[in-house]
This record gives structure tokens, C-alpha cells and sequence, in this order.
């Protein structure tokens, strides 16, 4: 029994064939998939947040410091994603490199990661979306709106969209790439608008004071403010390029594809939050951001309301391929964890009709929609952060630990300056743990604690790799 849960699954790189998923996603289509999962909440709405409360104009800074611990686990992940493929991200390689007991840690820290930041950009989408119905005479009653934390009775537009994308993801995942890629489309369009209309309205003075919280400090309320603080916040802006990963089984030609939709949806996302925050901040003062939808709020604060209103528009769209995305990345990870034994067979079936994993996806479906419905958006995104945090430090780790176990399995992609990068994600990712607050710790190893209480119980009899040993 004790060694069982330290045995590694075998490399096989054809392992991902003939699971009935189908084969249909180009590389364009995995980088599209990035791009849709990663620019969301975190550079609509939490940006003002952060540079209101915690970072002021250096949140630019904030920005840089969390791409770049997100660069680092890109590269690993990309490295693991090419050469041991898999639908199951870095669940899947930890089961290679660590064995089961962790890959089981991984995965379930997964679940946290995926299904609460729906919950969270759900709460992101409902702000926008008000917005929006408020300014065309049409406003829900406020307790519709709110969580009842935050003095409402349910938000109810945060809890009927994840419904409504339940909806498309059992149509199957060809439709939902389509529909991805047109509304990554229309996110770009957005975010060019802003660009384009905030660089002839920049005033210097606005940047001016440029670190007023200074690099970090933990408030006597035990909230934490400063620069590195904000990184940690704004991180959130980040979480979704692993997303890619999870969608393996159903790249045309995984060992090519991945790396390359990681990496450049990585990179193309870093540049235009650093653009974007840069220009926010510049065009109204950084103590008027603490709003539901800044970047909308910002233009009309400078009296162009066409470009708010359009951008409002843009954003709604661009939220809702967010949600897409992570909601399909959690459901393909059950699929894998289920499908190795670890949760209930129950949840691996496809249907006959669409091919898809009808069941995790409406079981999910409801458990997210209430909580999105129920729980406030600052709640949910610090959880968000840690679970994926730890993950990065684990898959950096999984890198370490292959090149010496497994120095001659084949790698497609290496991580450039080995063993320098994953160390370095490793400390980086770690770090920007330690700077989230103690009550997030707390939530977090609770989770863990739940997730080893049902290993022990159910998955680790139940494993498949156990009964074919
Ligand atoms: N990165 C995603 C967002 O910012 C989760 O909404």
C-alpha cells in the first residue's frame, strides 16, 4: 500500500489515442484557446483594484513580476506537454514524475484552480453585464446582483451564464472552439479600441506618485499591500494558459501544437497587460479605479462614452470565452482522473451522441453556477492563485525531477537554461504565494486536507495503475 502510492505511470506517448475525444484542434486553435482562457477579470477588473489599493501606477511593475514567474512554468509546462502529452495538464505529467499520491494532489488542487476561477470571472462578467443593463433603462434589482456577503440575495447573471455555457459545451468542443475563436476576436477588437483611444489621452501626471504603497506590507486588518502584493493579485490575470495543456487529446499533433500555443498565448497576453495597465493609469488617477469595470469606467471618467459603451460590449464577450475555456479544461481533467481510477467511473463516460463527458460537465455546471451565484469575486480569486501557484512550483519541479529520472525519454520542447528556469519558477511561484494573505492559506489547506481525506477513502483502492500492478 505505501508504495503504491508513490509508483509512476509508464511514459507511453500514444497513451492519448483512441480515447473517442476528437482529434480537431490546430495549433492556431490551441493559441486561440490560451489567448481566450488568459485575458479576462484579471486585466479588466482586478487591474483597477490592484493599482487603486495595492501597487498605484506600478502595478505595471505587478504585471511584469507575475508574467514573468508564469514564463518560467510555461516553459516547464511546456516541456512536459510535448513529451508526455495527455488531457489530464499537469496532473497528467506529476503522475509520470512523482506518482500517484501526488498526481492525485495535483489534480484535485486542479479542480480548486479551474472550477473556482469560472465562479470568479463569473462574477466579473456579472458587473460588466449590469453595467450594461443599467445603462439601456433596463437594471436588475440590486439584490439579484450581489452575493448575500456583499448585502444581495444571489448574483443571478453570474449563476445563469455558467448554465448557458454548460449548455454549449455538451453541444462538443469543435462548436465551443468555433465560438472561442470568434469571441477571442471581438476581445482583441476591445482591447485594441482602448489602446488606441487611451494613448491620445494620457496625462504624465498620472503616474505620479509611482509606487505609493511601496514594495509590500501586511495591513493590521491582515489584508496586504505594496507592488508585490498587487503581483499576487494580479496573477489572477495570468491563470489559464495551462488550460492549453489540458486539451492534449484533442490536438491534432499535441507534441508540436502545445508548446507552441503556451508559449505564444503566454507571450502575447504579457505584452497587452503590460500596455494595458500602463495606459489605465495614465489616463484617469490610479485612486479612481476601485470599480466593478475600470477599464470602462476610465474612458467615461474622460468623457469618451462611445468607447466605454463599446468596450463594456467587448468585455462581456471576452469574459464569457474565459469562462468557456477553464469550464472545459476542469471537465477534461475530471475526464482524466476518472478515467484512471482516481474519482468515480461515473464521471468518464462520453456521451454516444456528442462525444462529450455529458455528466462532469452539467455536475460541474451546477456546482459552479451556485457558487458564483453565492460567493463574492475577492473571495474567490485569492484561492484561485494559490491552488495554481502550487501547481506551477510542482510542475517546475516535475521538470527537475524527469531530467534526472528519465534523462533519455524524448522531449519535442526543452525548456531553454535547465536547471536555471525551473528553479527559478519554482522560487518565483513560491514567493508570490507567500505574499497572499493568511486567511487564503487557511481556505487552501483545507481544500488540501478534503482532497486527502477522499484519497485515501476511495481513489487509492479504486486506481487503476493499483489493480493492473
Ligand atoms: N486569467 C483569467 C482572467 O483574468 C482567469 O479572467
Amino acid at each position: 500500500m505505501s508504495l503504491q502510492i508513490f509508483r509512476t505511470k509508464q511514459l507511453k506517448p500514444d497513451d492519448h489515442s483512441g480515447t473517442g475525444l476528437h482529434r480537431c484542434l490546430s495549433a492556431w486553435d490551441l493559441a486561440f484557446l490560451g489567448i481566450g482562457a488568459i485575458i479576462g477579470t484579471g486585466i479588466f477588473v482586478l487591474t483597477g483594484i490592484a493599482a487603486a489599493t495595492m501597487s498605484g501606477p506600478a502595478v505595471i511593475l505587478s504585471f511584469v513580476i507575475a508574467g514573468l514567474a508564469c514564463a518560467f512554468a510555461a516553459l516547464a509546462y511546456a516541456e512536459l506537454s510535448a513529451a508526455i502529452g495527455g488531457c489530464g495538464s499537469a496532473y497528467g505529467y506529476s503522475y509520470v514524475a512523482f506518482g500517484e499520491l501526488f498526481a492525485w494532489i495535483i489534480g484535485w488542487d486542479l479542480l480548486l484552480e479551474y472550477g473556482i476561477s469560472v465562479a470568479a470571472v463569473a462574477n466579473g462578467w456579472s458587473g460588466y453585464f449590469n453595467n450594461a443593463l443599467t445603462a439601456i433603462g433596463l437594471p436588475l434589482p440590486e439584490m439579484l446582483t450581489k452575493a448575500p456577503k456583499l448585502g444581495g440575495l444571489i448574483n443571478l447573471p453570474a449563476s445563469a451564464i455558467i448554465l448557458l455555457l454548460m449548455g454549449l459545451l455538451i453541444i462538443g468542443v469543435k462548436h465551443s472552439a468555433k465560438t472561442n475563436n470568434a469571441m477571442v476576436f471581438i476581445k482583441l477588437i476591445t482591447i485594441t479600441v482602448f489602446i488606441a483611444v487611451a494613448m491620445f489621452n494620457v496625462n504624465p501626471d498620472n503616474w505620479s506618485p509611482f509606487m505609493p504603497y511601496g514594495w509590500f506590507e501586511t495591513l493590521p486588518d491582515g489584508k496586504t499591500t505594496g507592488v508585490l502584493a498587487g503581483a499576487s493579485l494580479v496573477f489572477f490575470a495570468y491563470v489559464g494558459f495551462d488550460a492549453v495543456s489540458t486539451a492534449a487529446e484533442e490536438a491534432k499533433n499535441p507534441q508540436r501544437d502545445l508548446p507552441f500555443g503556451i508559449v505564444v498565448s503566454l507571450i502575447f497576453c504579457t505584452i497587452v497587460y503590460i500596455v494595458v495597465s500602463g495606459l489605465l493609469t495614465g489616463v484617469v488617477p490610479y485612486t479612481d479605479l476601485n470599480v466593478s469595470s475600470p477599464v470602462a469606467h476610465a474612458l467615461s471618467l474622460i468623457g469618451i462614452n462611445w468607447a466605454s459603451a463599446l468596450i463594456a460590449t467587448g468585455v462581456i464577450a471576452g469574459l464569457t470565452t474565459v469562462m468557456l475555456v477553464l469550464y472545459y479544461a476542469l471537465t477534461r481533467i475530471i475526464f482524466a482522473m476518472s478515467r484512471d481510477g482516481l474519482l468515480s467511473p461515473f464521471f468518464s463516460e462520453l456521451n454516444p451522441k456528442t462525444q462529450t463527458p455529458v455528466r462532469v460537465i452539467v455536475l460541474c455546471g451546477i456546482i459552479i453556477s451556485l457558487t458564483a451565484g453565492f460567493m463574492p469575486l475577492g473571495d474567490l480569486a485569492e484561492l484561485v492563485n494559490i491552488g495554481t501557484l502550487a501547481a506551477f512550483v510542482l510542475v517546475c519541479l516535475g521538470v527537475l525531477i524527469l531530467r534526472i529520472v528519465k534523462p533519455d525519454m524524448p522531449r519535442p520542447f526543452r525548456a531553454p537554461f535547465h536547471p536555471l528556469f525551473p528553479v527559478l519558477g519554482m522560487l518565483s511561484c513560491s514567493a508570490l504565494m507567500a505574499f497572499l494573505p493568511a486567511l487564503t492559506w487557511l481556505r487552501f489547506i483545507i481544500w488540501l486536507v478534503l482532497g486527502l481525506i477522499i484519497y485515501f477513502a476511495y481513489s487509492m483502492r479504486h486506481s487503476k495503475l493499483a489493480k493492473s500492478a
